[in-house]
């Protein structure tokens, strides 16, 4: 089965990326997809310093998001835009758990959470781009941790008109390419396992 973790790079309550990482995960679910939508404010972890990692190892909610990541094989990301590049969150996020814990998961228990996993990318903003100029980044820094990053991937410009009250997507012409990514990456990530044995 496989199992989809879909997230957002922003803690807001009213993250319009939330919304967009929410409807991902639903239509996960349509493609016979397990999907689970994490929110980041749920788990607050401080901003990654070495002392710390050196005096108290990975903190309480990095560990239990870890064990979230290690629980799914595929991601649904949506990323704010801030200055061009991802959230100060979805990095920090993304370092934490990227760091060696030496629990034997892996010939290196850092890339465990990330290794061999299929990422659909989405991105939402208010302005006329839609938050595409973080999405590269994004790409670059899930590379360097051996995901699969899929080519496809989805903008939502003026995405402040995008989303219904109830938080789903109003917009017809988005509703169907997040869709189609949600698909696409249940479907590569079966093909992966499959390849896998
Ligand atoms: C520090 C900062 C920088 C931002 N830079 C950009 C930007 O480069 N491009 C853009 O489209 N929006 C930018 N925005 C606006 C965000 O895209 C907007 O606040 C968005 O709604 C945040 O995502 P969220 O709704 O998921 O919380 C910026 C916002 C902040 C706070």
């Amino acid at each position: 089965m496989t199992r989809v973790l879909a997230f957002a790079g922003s803690a807001r309550r009213d993250s319009l990326n939330k919304k967009l990482a929410r409807a991902a995960a639903m239509y996960a679910r349509e493609a016979g997809a397990e999907a689970t939508f994490v929110d980041l404010d749920d788990y607050p972890i401080p901003l990654y310093h070495g002392d710390l990692e050196a005096a108290s190892g990975m903190p309480e909610n990095a560990t239990k998001l870890r064990e979230l990541f290690l629980a799914h094989n595929a991601l649904l990301i949506a990323s704010p835009e801030n200055n061009s590049s991802i959230t100060a969150l979805l990095k920090n996020t993304i370092d934490w758990l990227s760091r060696d814990v030496g629990d034997g998961k892996g010939d290196c228990s850092g890339l465990a959470p990330w290794r061999g996993k299929v990422a659909g990318l989405m991105a939402a903003s208010p302005g006329a781009f839609g938050g595409v100029r973080a999405l590269p980044h994004l790409r670059q820094v899930l590379s360097t941790l051996d995901v699969t990053v899929l080519g496809t991937q989805v903008a939502v410009p003026r995405a402040h008109e995008a989303f219904a009250a109830d938080g789903s997507i109003a917009d017809e012409r988005v509703a169907k390419s997040v869709r189609a990514l949600a698909g696409a990456v249940a479907d590569a990530s079966r093909r992966l396992a499959a390849a896998a044995g």
